[in-house]
């Protein structure tokens, strides 16, 4: 496997030429690495045009994944995901749909997913997985199968997140089955599960049926912020494959980020060159690891190997007070609320580091559970579709007085950029309490 942009942008940057174009530092180190960040000059090809050293890594990257195809992003899963979304009511058009374009998606959906629906205008229907705990986006086939099968008009794509923030995955092989009964695009938000595809046997979304997915490539590889994958499965209709580049292009800058596209372009190597027997042995370690925090009292959640969620309120805590814990011994989590502490791990963490994490955990002494949780989750009534709320006049209240009212804004989430209320939905009781819970105070709603 070669890296043909790491390449180029050695060449280039050794080759002392004068930069007589973008980005203003010329490559003079300020920071360190400027020197390797270039724009799309004669040789290194177009992200969104690729016909060269892109073209190239990204085959390399397809091979790696066995997908149909799979293409490159600097701008995250959110871009992917806007971009797929955005396919798939092509798509839908394509195929002669004209009634009622929504999309049937787990409460747990990023907020990228929300504004897919305002810029690409399509209403949303939601399954709630577990009203007690909306952050869970755990989902049997079956639910989606009752959904499916009782409506009068299909959605144009099912949208799953596994894993999902706290770690839980779905049955994903069995949910693609139900789909491909009704003919339906299973799409699924794989940002935390590039590696679930080198597992010692792939878990990957696309080895277990879905249409499309997206994976953010920086938050489970050694690639930097912002690098993902958009991948389209081998079954998928060549729709996908032949649109794909102009819908990322829709939803992306003209000036992607050639020290993404490098670290993306090294990953491939990284990958090839042995990532699964790491990722096999760092689950090893943290099955033990995690066995052990059991043995000490510790409630854990989620199904993912390179996650560590904590019920911290069963072990006497608040999430932010056991966060505080740890971060005074320098460790710094992924995510807390008051509820749960989410720690992610790679092979790039040493034995000493999953050690120390494990110790300071060990060391915090048991205290009697918290009882109180989160208020349960009730369906907001669907006022207007995202995008017709979104252009409507609005006015900011306090959370207080949102009872009945409709939100204007995006959405409004917690911490993990997942809504609790979205666009054009009614607030309730219950998500006026779940938004107050989460110590949120004002929104914009539509002005009466
Ligand atoms: C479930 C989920 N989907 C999508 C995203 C967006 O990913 P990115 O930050 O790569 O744009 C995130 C980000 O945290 C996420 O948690």
């Amino acid at each position: 496997m070669n890296t043909p942009i790491c390449d180029f942008i050695k060449k280039y940057s050794d080759s002392g030429v004068i930069r007589a174009h973008m980005p203003g530092h010329k490559g003079k180190s300020q920071l360190g690495f400027e020197k390797f960040d270039i724009t799309e000059v004669d040789g290194a090809d177009s992200l969104y045009l690729a016909n060269g050293i892109i073209k190239e890594s990204e085959e390399n990257a397809t091979s790696l994944f066995g997908s149909g195809k799979t293409l490159y992003s600097t701008e995250g899963s959110s871009q992917c995901i806007r971009a797929i979304l955005h396919l798939a009511k092509m798509y839908a058009v394509s195929q002669g749909k004209k009634d009622k374009m929504y999309v049937l998606a787990t409460k747990n959906a990023h907020s990228s997913f929300i504004s897919s629906s305002i810029l690409s205008d399509f209403e949303i229907e939601w399954i709630i997985g577990d009203a007690s705990n909306y952050l869970n986006g755990k989902i049997e086939p079956e639910k989606i199968e009752k959904s499916l099968s009782c409506v009068d008009i299909l959605p144009f794509a099912v949208f799953i997140t596994s894993p999902d923030y706290l770690g839980n995955i779905c049955d994903i092989k069995g949910i693609s089955k139900v789909c491909k009964k009704y003919n339906v695009p299973l799409i699924v938000d794989n940002a935390h599960g590039s590696y679930l595809k080198f597992l010692d046997k792939s878990e990957h979304p696309l080895d277990l049926g879905a249409t499309m997915c997206c994976d953010s490539a920086h938050k489970t590889l050694p690639v930097l912020t912002g690098g993902a994958y958009l991948h389209i499965s081998k079954d998928a209709p060549s729709f996908f494959s032949e649109n794909a580049k102009s819908a990322l292009m829709l939803f992306g800058s003209t000036s992607p980020s050639y020290l993404t596209l490098c670290s993306l372009d090294n990953a491939n190597i990284y990958i090839n060159d042995g990532f699964g027997e790491k990722l096999t042995a760092l689950s090893a370690k943290a099955d033990a690891m995690k066995m052990e925090l059991q043995n000490g009292g510790y409630t854990l959640l989620g199904d993912e190997k390179l996650k560590l969620t904590i019920d911290a309120k069963k072990y006497g805590y608040l999430g932010s007070e056991i966060y505080e814990i740890l971060y005074n011994q320098g460790i710094i989590c992924e995510f807390y609320d008051s509820d749960y502490i989410v720690m992610m791990i790679s092979p790039e963490n040493s034995e000493k580091e999953l050690n120390a994490i494990k110790n300071a955990l060990l060391s915090i002494p048991q205290k009697s559970a918290i009882l109180d949780t989160p208020p349960i989750f009730l369906p907001c009534e669907v006022a207007f579709s995202p995008r017709s709320a979104h252009f409507m006049e609005r006015e900011k209240i306090s959370i207080e007085n949102a009872n009945g009212r409709v939100l204007a804004s995006l959405n409004i989430s917690c911490p993990p950029a997942v809504s609790i209320i979205s666009c054009g939905e009614r607030f309730n009781c219950s998500t006026v309490e779940l938004c107050k819970y989460y110590g949120l105070k004002e929104c914009y709603v539509i002005k009466e």
